[in-house]
């Protein structure tokens, strides 16, 4: 098999970019070891930036988007017992869209196989040869035969926990690392939300999230142990602790309970490598770089990866013109490097440390306080929230 760029893994990432390859009359082809249904069916993010939201409606993804998902003008920042709004759209102009990631997939495998896309699902043994010249990727199809896919770039969509990383010879990438003490369990409730906006909040117990998927759906998240053992969280469990760490001074706040649909514990880690280039193997999305999830960055910086590598791969594929390719990692380091810098700021301010420094708790309750009373600090706060435009400005 040939075509012009192999797509290692079904993301937002991969799946973006083929389709975006596919408006440019660029074929690729995308390589995914999970099945259609699970990744169709798998909860993960919510929150969709400004620019992402844009992009979407831009190259005709945006129907569903527009119709199913939840346009949000602020969110609270919950601390002291009391709401503190900031106010999105007031102080950026800007809104965001609470609609799921597995949404967003859907949409992106529908328009892929409309269009006569060519998705391997349920592949494995995935290998890369050759990535600084002639590359190449061996796979098992679902099928189970051994195929060999040639192309001109690589690209690896594989997320953290894909193989694509391991491809750079040795001493050709650096890899920039932080560990949280905490982790994030999360739930999807058949429940109405209990306030029509995103709730982040700060309390005594530790960290909560109040989102939502829909009028019927609730998203919620709880901050717990690194190490966590989900056994140890049954239902009852996990509303009284968000009703604990959602409560409000004066009582007025009810969360509205109900069935369980997904329960799941997510790791916080950040990651950058560089460069995301080697040869011909370009790395997008979170095989290149993770955030914790608290300034729900990680795939709105997927989708802003691949973006600008289309366009890199369209003056090169079109007009031989390689620059673009050349400036693609330092371009999307740099934008990488805000949110990542955002996402530690969201979190270290919101999360409950386990040792309970009374020193860190008081600089953390300062910096809510200043963010909630300083229109300055809200915009700056706003500004990385609803994102940065995909072109132009990279501070
Ligand atoms: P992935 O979505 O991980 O896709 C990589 C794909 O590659 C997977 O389908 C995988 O099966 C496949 N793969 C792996 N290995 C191989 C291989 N060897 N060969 C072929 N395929 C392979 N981000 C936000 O922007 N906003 C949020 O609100 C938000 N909230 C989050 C909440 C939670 C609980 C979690 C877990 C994440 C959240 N994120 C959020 C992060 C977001 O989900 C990820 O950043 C996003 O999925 C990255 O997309 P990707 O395409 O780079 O990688
Ligand atoms: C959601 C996830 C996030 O990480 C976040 O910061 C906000 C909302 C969500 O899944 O809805």
């Amino acid at each position: 098999m040939r075509t012009r760029v192999a797509i290692i893994g079904a993301g937002p990432a991969g799946l973006m970019l083929s389709h975006l390859l596919e408006r440019s009359g660029i074929e690729s082809v995308v390589l995914e070891v999970r099945s259609r249904d699970h990744l169709e069916q798998r909860v993960r993010a919510g929150v969709l930036e400004t620019p992402t939201v844009d992009l979407l409606r831009a190259v005709g993804l945006g129907a569903r988007m527009d119709a199913e998902g939840m346009p949000h003008e602020g969110f609270s920042l919950r601390f002291d017992g009391e709401d503190h709004r900031i106010a999105l759209t007031e102080l950026t102009g800007k809104r965001i869209v609470v609609y799921g990631q597995q949404e967003v997939v859907k949409d992106l495998i529908g328009a892929r196989l409309a269009a006569g896309g060519q998705l391997e699902f349920e592949v494995s043994e995935v290998e890369l040869h050759e990535i600084e010249s002639g590359p190449r990727v061996a796979f098992t199809d679902m099928a189970g035969r051994r195929q060999e896919l040639r192309a001109d770039i690589l690209v690896g969509a594989d997320g953290f926990r894909g193989i694509s990383r391991d491809a750079y010879p040795v001493g050709a990438m650096r890899g920039y690392d932080r560990h949280y003490p905490f982790a994030w369990l999360g739930i999807l409730a058949q429940s109405a939300p209990s306030h029509t906006e995103l709730i982040y909040a700060y309390s005594d117990y530790g960290f909560a999230l109040h989102s939502m998927r829909s009028p019927e759906i609730t998203r919620l998240y709880l901050q717990v142990a690194p190490d966590e053992d989900l056994a140890r969280w049954p239902d009852d469990r996990i509303w009284d602790e968000l009703r604990r760490r959602l409560a409000l001074r004066d009582g007025s706040f009810t969360l509205t309970e109900g069935p369980i649909l997904d329960k799941g514990i997510t790791a916080m880690r950040s990651f950058v490598a560089e460069p995301m280039r080697h040869g011909q193997l370009f790395l997008a999305g979170d095989a290149a770089h993770i955030v914790p999830p608290t300034g729900a960055k990680g795939m709105n910086l997927a989708i802003a990866d691949v973006a600008v590598l289309a366009r890199a791969l369209d003056a090169f594929f079109a007009r031989g013109d390689d620059r673009a390719l050349a400036a693609y990692s330092d371009r999307c380091l740099r934008r990488v490097w805000r949110a990542e810098h955002f996402s530690h700021t969201m979190t270290t301010m919101l999360h409950r440390a386990p040792t309970g420094d009374p020193f860190d708790g008081r600089l953390q309750l300062s910096q809510l306080r200043y963010t909630a009373a300083s229109p300055a600090a809200a915009t700056s706060l706003a500004e990385n929230y609803v994102g940065l435009p995909l072109t132009g400005v990279a501070p």
